[in-house]
């Protein structure tokens, strides 16, 4: 669909930026042309040893964290309070469940002949948390509460992480890492402009939203650190990949 998205009203500019038609036009942009996420023309290169260890342990991470926002999409889409909203998620439900097809398909091709064995051998302790938290929000129907969880804190978290790891990954994980960055965006964007609504209506509810950040934060930075150590990052990368979160979070300003 041709037209200027930007000369809508802003009701008709959600619904179109929220829509199947525009996600096609987006994921065309950057997945023609790719084979599980990364681009035809890229050629893997050979690991060391230690490298790839760091690298599977890495990818076993993301898969969690994948799996927490694919299950969350999923079970937010009952809980959405409108048609829109409800369209929005089955988008995302598609991008979380590709996120995780090209993390476990990098995973094989690294050789690992069970990543569901091995994900449970190397996952974060903080980050399974974090999955069970989100998990008890969408079941006790919190659709602020868990929107915020998942397409802010959890997003942001992914956001930060991938981004700094595309910096020195491999030629075909740097790859595939920047393009899955792009559908995160659309994720955090969602997320942003649903809550940041929602607070210009009822600025009272802040004080909830910084309830859960504060429980939250925690898990996230604790993941944070687990995963930081199980990559033998140095505590200068380790800072620097919480540091890019929290102030990823600050910057949506949904709350203090
Ligand atoms: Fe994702
Ligand atoms: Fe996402």
């Amino acid at each position: 669909m041709e037209q200027d998205v930007h000369a809508l009203t802003p009701d008709r500019f959600l619904e179109e930026v929220h829509s199947f038609e525009f996600w096609f036009l987006a994921v065309e942009g950057y997945l023609a042309h790719t084979t599980y996420g990364h681009g035809d023309d890229v050629a893997d290169a050979p690991l060391a040893p230690a490298d790839r260890e760091r690298l599977i342990t890495a990818l076993c991470n993301y898969c969690v964290g994948e799996l927490a926002a694919l299950e969350g999409a999923s079970g937010l889409i009952a809980l959405a309070p409108t048609h829109r909203t409800k369209i929005f998620l089955s988008t995302q439900v598609v991008d979380e469940g590709r996120h995780l097809e090209v993390f476990l398909h990098r995973l094989r091709e690294l050789g690992v002949a069970d990543p569901a064995r091995e994900i449970e051998r190397r996952a974060s302790g903080g980050l399974l948390q974090f999955k069970e938290h989100l998990r008890h929000l969408v079941e006790r129907k919190d659709w602020e509460g868990a929107l915020f969880a998942q397409n802010v804190i959890l997003e942001s978290l992914e956001f930060a992480v991938f981004q700094d790891h595309a910096r020195t990954a491999d030629p075909v994980t740097s790859d595939l890492l920047r393009r899955i960055i792009k559908d995160e965006r659309r994720h955090i964007g969602f997320g942003e402009n649903e809550l940041g609504r929602w607070l210009l209506a009822a600025p009272g509810e802040r004080r909830r939203l910084e309830i859960v950040r504060r429980e939250l934060d925690r898990l996230v930075l604790g993941a944070v650190e687990d995963t930081a150590r199980l990559l033998g990052a140095t505590p200068d990368e380790r800072e620097r990949v919480g540091r890019t979160y929290l102030e990823s979070v600050e910057r949506l300003g949904l709350c203090s």
